[in-house]
């Protein structure tokens, strides 16, 4: 329990929850770590452009930049001058060195079948589909957009447009018709590259027939490209609509790619956040792809003999740094796995890490939290031995939800980074270093090398320890350039609050080690007779006890407190939601936290309403425990789940 710094103008965060578990890297891992010199911290921030400079030449570049930055905040330029192109880094360059036999792409369907695909297979693939691009009449500045399932030819799409210079834009499968149409539209794409389907639990998720839907609104949409996936009846429209093995059938096997200036657009990802019309994130090429490979291999302590597997879906951010560009520029073998982790079992995702002995594994914390909830009954029988380093992003991780990824699935063996960064910043900001920084539970620890991060209080004052906003100080080169047709909107959300200072959004402490620990999104902050609490330690305060699987608080209206907490509960299976544990949770906050952070009510449910990214919707939450209709409900990623909470809670 802590005396919190607090200020009464609300200026900063109460500091709640303390702890004090701290985790060394062990000595193997460190002597043999890629980096393992403390220095590189001092270097770095002494002097951050030759510190990207040393990162920007691991690559190949066509042709030297200039400058290393041109910075007239908010808008940076870096490595003005330069010419690169991605595609030919994340595979010519590795044929050419000899690598062509090493293998990518390890994937798996989820119905089971498998595909190995080599540096040779892939390179040959990404040549063919940029050839067949062309023929469609795509070039160089072109929008194509991809709604693909998890399948290898998501990323040859990918890597096939920076290949000829268009400019893709991701849509993740799961979205619907009008996600989809919306995104087509601002981005004014020219041709969209989907799939028949794609596999999920066991079903087909009809991916051409909502691409049909979508593009019956897009007028600029003139082809549609189709891999054929899980062979159902689709429509094909003549002249519009062609069959990829058709496009890529009589193709050269080579194309050259496009040079590309360092501040070329090498893409546009759509960002919704759990409110707003997306925002069309624009990412140029060479301090992109400069960001992704340098963090890919410094965090996740990337060897040649590694098998990285990340779990997102390239639709995120995430799959296009650590599945696509990170890993690809680094010549990674990976695994690349289409469907759920509870098909047709609950022990799916340990099958896999069995099966292609992966070494460095990726996920989120609303994974792990449902692996909790599910029990370890279902690790049992899969041999975790190959695992080495372990990684979380997305959300805050609770201390606990940490310490299980620690013993269950690291058996107490594997470093976890827990990596901080946004579609925005392109690449890691906030992650432990594994053979540098001991980790504690549920703390992001450092900022990276040459990351400029700093806390301060509304008025822009900076503050050393406690809470406060998170804010970024100086340019980086994988920063967003923009929003895709909106310099207004890209000045006011990031750059508004204080000058020429980033403004990520969220709420941020140090601790007296100088730990940093994410609170989460500032607009979810509770505010609790005077004293601003966060989301995120009162969770963890929940999670902390034994019955708890997961949990999400938001603040309600109180007449007395101005806000009081209402706390949704997932328990682990098992438990039961009684009074008495109503009684013992309300206690166990308290205790660990202080009784100012008491809930007031708990309601347990068996779902959370979540983005299709995985994220908690507080929002709605907060709508659901003050009774009120529900706001934006578009970004939901399972709608009954609201429904099922507002019956209950009306009930209760
Ligand atoms: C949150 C995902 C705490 C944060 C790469 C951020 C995290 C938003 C973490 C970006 C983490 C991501 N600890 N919070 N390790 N990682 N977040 O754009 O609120 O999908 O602003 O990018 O997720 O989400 P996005």
């Amino acid at each position: 329990m802590s005396e919190a710094p607090h200020s009464n103008d609300k200026a900063t965060m109460d500091d709640l929850l303390k702890e004090n578990r701290l985790f060394e890297p062990s000595a193997e891992f460190k002597k043999n770590a890629v980096v393992n010199d403390e220095g590189i911290y001092a270097s770095a921030s002494a002097n951050p452009q030759a510190y990207w400079v040393e990162h920007a030449k691991s690559l190949e570049w066509f042709k030297e930049w200039d400058q290393v930055l041109d910075w007239k905040p908010p808008f940076a330029k870096w490595f003005v001058g330069g010419k690169l192109n991605a595609s030919y880094n994340c595979l010519d360059r590795h044929v050419k060195a000899g690598l062509g036999e090493k293998l990518a792409i390890l994937w798996e369907g989820e119905p089971g079948d498998e595909q190995r695909l080599t540096y040779n297979d892939v390179y040959l693939a990404v040549n063919k589909f940029a050839n067949g691009l062309k023929k469609l009449g795509v070039s160089k500045g072109d929008r194509v957009a991809i709604y693909m399932p998890m399948v290898p030819e998501a990323a040859y799409a990918m890597l096939a447009c920076a290949r000829i210079g268009a400019i893709h834009t991701v849509v993740f499968g799961g979205f619907s018709v009008d996600s989809l149409k919306g995104r087509i539209l601002d981005a004014d794409a020219k041709v969209l590259i989907t799939a028949d389907g794609g596999w999920r639990r066991g079903k087909i998720v009809p991916l051409k027939q909502t691409s049909d839907e979508a593009v019956d609104g897009c007028p600029c949409i003139e082809h549609m490209v189709v891999v054929r996936r899980t062979e159902n009846e689709v429509s094909m429209q003549d002249g519009r609509d062609v069959w990829y093995h058709d496009l890529v059938a009589d193709v050269a096997d080579f194309c050259e790619p496009e040079p590309m200036d360092a501040e070329d657009v090498l893409f546009i990802l759509y960002t919704s956040g759990t409110t707003g019309k997306p925002k069309g994130i624009i990412h140029t090429t060479g301090g992109y792809m400069t960001g992704a490979a340098a963090t890919t291999k410094m965090v996740f302590d990337l060897k040649d003999d590694d098998v990285f597997w990340c779990t997102a879906d390239v639709g995120w951010i995430t799959g296009h740094s650590y599945i696509v560009y990170g890993p690809m520029a680094n010549a990674a073998t990976q695994v690349m796995y289409e469907g759920s982790p509870d098909y047709p079992e609950r022990n799916r995702f340990w099958k896999i890490v069995e099966k292609y002995k992966v070494s460095k594994f990726y996920t989120a914390p609303t994974a792990i939290r449902a692996f909790m909830k599910w029990g370890t009954q279902w690790l049992e029988g899969s041999d975790l031995s190959s695992l080495k380093l372990l990684g979380s992003v997305g959300e805050p991780i609770n201390p606990e939800a940490w310490m299980w990824y620690h013993e269950q699935i690291g058996k107490g063996r594997c470093p976890i980074v827990d990596t901080w960064w946004q579609t925005e910043t392109g690449s890691i900001m906030i992650s432990p270093l594994p053979a540098l920084v001991a980790t504690k539970p549920g703390s992001a620890t450092r900022a990276m090398p040459g990351i400029d991060v700093r806390i301060l209080t509304d008025e822009g004052k900076e503050i050393d320890k406690g809470g406060g906003y998170l804010a970024i100080k100086s340019p980086w080169p994988s920063m967003l350039r923009g929003i895709w047709g909106d310099e207004q909107r890209y000045r006011d959300t990031y750059w508004g609050r204080w000058p020429d200072t980033y403004f990520p959004g969220d709420g941020v402490k140090r601790d007296d080690d100088g730990y940093l620990w994410l609170l989460g999104r500032v607009d979810d902050v509770m505010l609790v007779a005077g004293h601003n609490i966060s989301t995120m330690e009162v969770e963890s305060a929940l999670v902390d006890h034994q019955s708890v699987a997961e949990s999400a608080v938001v603040g309600i209206t109180d007449e007395l407190k101005g806000q009081a907490i209402a706390a949704f509960v997932i328990l682990k299976e098992g438990q039961n939601g009684d009074d008495a544990m109503t009684a013992a949770l309300k206690q166990h906050v308290a205790e660990k936290i202080g009784a100012i952070a008491r809930p007031k009510n708990i309601i347990f449910t068996a779902e959370l309403p979540k983005t299709r990214s995985g994220k908690i919707m507080r929002r709605l939450l907060r709508d659901i425990a003050e009774g009120r209709a529900l706001g934006d409900v578009t970004t939901l990623a399972d709608p009954a789940v609201v429904q099922s909470l507002k019956d209950k809670y009306g009930d209760s």
